[in-house]
């Protein structure tokens, strides 16, 4: 399916100089939304996966349907002060700004195999502090699912050890 047609493009936002990819038109394309759903539950099918993690929010757009279609559960990573239990937490950069993610300290079993999902995947900054979550809980990084890679970022690199899908190429 050419996605692309159902991504917006919006300059300048949320900062100049960003290229802002508004997925809201794939997601509401019922057609296209299942599709880059059932393209994620197709690469993780095979990975004997336990768990899927997201970062929020957009990962969770993605990660709770393929969670949902491959019958296992889904564990959030969420931005500090969100969860409300005992967690651990890693501070990233991004495109634009720094942040810090967290996740609850039983969300992850050690050993199980977890599929990381997110919208997007530009300087690789929220997919790593995602890996590192999941590793310092015991999980086994199976696969990383991206519905968007914006190529020019070189977040790739910072995923050479790990099999990746991207939907979408920039
Ligand atoms: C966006 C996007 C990815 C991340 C990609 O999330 O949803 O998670 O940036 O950028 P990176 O590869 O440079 O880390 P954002 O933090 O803007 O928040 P949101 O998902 O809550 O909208
Ligand atoms: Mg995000």
């Amino acid at each position: 399916m050419d996605y692309k047609k159902y991504i917006k493009i919006v300059n300048d936002w949320p900062k100049e100089g960003i290229e802002f990819k508004d997925i809201t038109p794939w997601m509401d394309n019922g057609e296209a939304y299942k599709a880059a759903v059932n393209e994620m539950v197709a690469f993780a099918k095979e990975k004997d996966i336990d768990i899927v993690v997201g970062p929020e929010a957009r990962g969770f757009i993605i990660g709770c349907p393929v969670s949902y279609a491959l019958g296992v559960g889904f564990a959030p990573v969420r931005k500090e002060g969100k969860l409300p239990r005992e967690v651990i937490k890693v501070d990233y950069g991004l495109e634009y700004g720094k942040n810090v993610l967290t996740i609850h300290k039983d969300a992850i079993k050690p050993g199980q195999r977890v599929l990381i999902t997110d919208d997007l995947l530009a300087t690789g900054g929220t997919i790593e502090a995602t890996i590192k979550l999941v590793e310092q809980l015991g999980g086994i990084v199976v696969g990383c699912a991206f519905m968007i890679e914006l190529s020019y970022l070189n977040g790739m690199d910072k995923l050479k050890d790990y099999d990746v899908l991207a939907l979408v190429k920039y």
